[in-house]
């Protein structure tokens, strides 16, 4: 087939790992005009089974070699345990397929930096799942920063009250070695989302961050978890969590030299298409109650993130969270966990 025959044709996808959010990408990836997925790589025969089940018209393979090798895929969307990012998604780059790499982008930055000089060497796209950067709601307060609401933004507050991880096929989510700190799993999205709504600032220069368990026989596994990131300008941002608590619950509060931002999240559980949610501004002289085009929440966001990159690869267009930006996610993190080792603060040029 010829380029140009192609660029009128769906964008075929390869999804490698279909647990928990893999299965949630599959249908993302289904439901999406102009993308269609053609194969599913799953580890256990149980998985393989539920993914022919589900995508009866898509190839499965217990081996994700195997997926990469199929000439006919174009995209590859990785949903796997944080460990077998940066393996698989080098493989995934080097077979010239574009990618959408779940977050923690990988667990090291050394290995996020080859992952970003792989995809431009291959001149593929290279996207990762900070799929907040999409949100009607949390995108849209990063829309009023820039459309200067609030004045200069000052303070960023990102806050999640929520019930404890799940712990993933095998058990990853509670190992170390396998999910490389509990700060990538979450936290990670409000760091992300606090560096891009201080973006005016210029990068962050130092995080303290301070975290407890409620398991004495774990205290690596943190349930609670605070950080404050500063900028040069004296700028700062909160990125607080906990584990310990019910539901879902996030928020944002964003304050400028003129006036603020409040966003709030609400729901039984994160993957729910019913949440309560409002936006509020105040630009100096009045609030108002912005109206959301859409309903938010990481259902809508995945869906949209397909699109962005289906978009990105057909016409060239734009990537909310290119590998770059997911390097400094993990970078942050990274920081953040060494500053709870230390109990000092630590500069993101020592991780960096
Ligand atoms: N952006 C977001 O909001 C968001 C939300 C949730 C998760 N995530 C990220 O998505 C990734 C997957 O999370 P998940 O909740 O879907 O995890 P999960 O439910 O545990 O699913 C993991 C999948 O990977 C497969 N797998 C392949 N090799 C494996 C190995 N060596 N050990 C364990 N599993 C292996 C599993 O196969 P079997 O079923 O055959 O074991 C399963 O299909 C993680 O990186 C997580 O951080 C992101």
């Amino acid at each position: 087939m010829n380029l140009e025959d192609m660029t009128h044709q769906s964008v075929k996808f390869g999804l490698i790992g279909f647990g928990a959010w893999g299965g949630c990408h599959a249908n993302a990836i289904n439901v999406t005009e102009g993308a269609e997925i053609v194969a599913i790589a799953v580890r256990s025969e149980e998985s393989q089974s539920k993914a022919r089940e589900a995508y009866p018209d898509a190839q499965v393979y217990g081996d994700y070699r195997e997926l990469l090798a199929n000439e006919e895929i174009e995209a590859v969307d990785i949903v796997l345990p944080s460990f077998l990012h940066h393996e698989v998604a080098k493989d995934a780059l080097e077979a010239g397929k574009h990618l959408l790499l779940e977050k923690p982008m990988t667990l090291t930055v050394e290995d996020c930096r080859e992952l970003v000089e792989i995809a431009q060497s291959q001149n593929v796209n290279l996207a990762i799942g900070h799929e907040l950067r999409l949100s009607s709601l949390w995108a849209r307060a990063k829309e009023m920063i820039d459309e200067g609401v609030i004045g200069d933004p000052q303070y960023v507050l990102v806050e999640l009250s929520r019930r404890p991880y799940r712990p993933g096929a095998s058990g990853w989510r509670f190992d170390l070695d396998r999910v490389g700190n509990w700060i990538l799993e979450e936290p990670i999205h409000f760091f992300d989302l606090a560096r891009w709504y201080l973006s005016s600032a210029g990068e962050p220069e130092t995080v303290y961050a301070k975290a407890n368990s409620r398991d004495p026989e774990h205290p690596e596994l943190q349930d609670n978890f605070s950080a404050i990131m500063n900028w040069s300008g004296g700028q700062y941002a909160v990125v607080t969590q906990t584990l310990s608590a019910f539901e879902h619950h996030q928020t944002a509060k964003i304050t400028g030299t003129k006036g603020a931002i409040w966003a709030s999240w609400s729901g039984a559980m994160d993957r729910t298409r019913h949440p309560t949610f409002f936006l509020k501004a105040f630009d100096g002289e009045e609030v108002q109650e912005i109206k959301l085009e859409r309903s938010p929440g990481e259902l809508f966001e995945l869906e949209d993130q397909i699109a962005m990159l289906v978009n990105a690869i057909r016409n060239e267009g734009p990537i909310a969270c290119p590998g770059e930006d997911g390097m400094w996610s993990v970078a942050m993190c990274l920081a953040a966990q060494k500053s709870v080792d230390e109990n000092r603060p630590i500069k993101l040029e020592e991780v960096l």
